[in-house]
């Protein structure tokens, strides 16, 4: 009975030792050199999440290259009052103008994090506190609440959502408007939200 199992476990320790350096050939096998595959062959590459980085970081625009330099405080070779014209440039009003009609749906695209169709929302709770019966809320933003009894200009709350570079360049608060998360007329309606007297946030 020993005697089997002892040869049992040579047998198995020969796969194993055999099963690896089969791997180990493959591997070499596969030299920078090899042939071409047909195209039909080729396995589609699938990119790692590194290689997806490299992607985006050479895929930067101007802005966000300035805003990623190692010393982050100041982008690098840009004139900040240059940056902040540039990115307000950008900003695209509604016809309507900055302030909307539907402060219901401004509510909702404020407050809901989930994608809604193509349009999806502001998840301005991610960051920022708003409605005070909301506790889920971040603080890596100032706090919303009571936002429109400090006498800000809508106009100037519009373009905060559009592209917050074009007042504070390099913010972390997503450029909503400018990336196209947010379409301008769902904009005026969050800040039609956050201008109403009666909305809970002003509460
Ligand atoms: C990823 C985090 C993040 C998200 C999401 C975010 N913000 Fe911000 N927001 C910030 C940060 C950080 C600041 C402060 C820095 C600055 O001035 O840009 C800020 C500033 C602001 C300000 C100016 C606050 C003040 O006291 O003057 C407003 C208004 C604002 N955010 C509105 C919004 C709205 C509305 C949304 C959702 C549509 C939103 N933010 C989503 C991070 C965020």
């Amino acid at each position: 009975m020993k005697k089997f199992a002892f040869v049992g476990a040579v047998a198995s320790l020969a796969l194993i030792v055999g099963c690896g350096t089969a791997t180990q050939q493959a591997k070499q096998e596969t030299p920078k050199e090899a042939k071409p595959m047909a195209k039909e062959e080729k396995p589609k590459k699938k990119l790692s999440k590194k290689e997806k980085f490299k992607i985006a970081l050479a895929n930067q625009d101007k802005w966000q290259k300035a805003c990623s330099n190692p010393i982050q405080l100041v982008p690098e070779g840009i004139d900040i009052e240059t940056f902040k014209k540039e990115m307000l440039a950008t900003v695209k009003f509604p016809e309507g103008g900055p302030i909307g009609k539907d402060v219901k749906r401004g509510e909702k695209l404020f407050g809901d994090p989930k994608k809604g169709g193509k349009s999806r929302r502001g998840n301005c709770y991610a960051c920022h506190c708003g409605d005070p019966s909301i506790i889920a809320c971040g603080n890596i933003g100032p706090s919303l609440r009571g936002y429109a009894k400090r006498g800000i200009d809508p106009k100037d709350t519009y373009i905060r959502i559009y592209n917050s570079w074009a007042v504070n360049p390099c913010s972390v608060m997503p450029r909503l408007g400018y990336h196209g998360v947010l379409k301008p007329e769902e904009i005026a309606d969050i800040v039609a939200y956050m201008h109403d007297p009666n909305s809970p946030l002003n509460k």
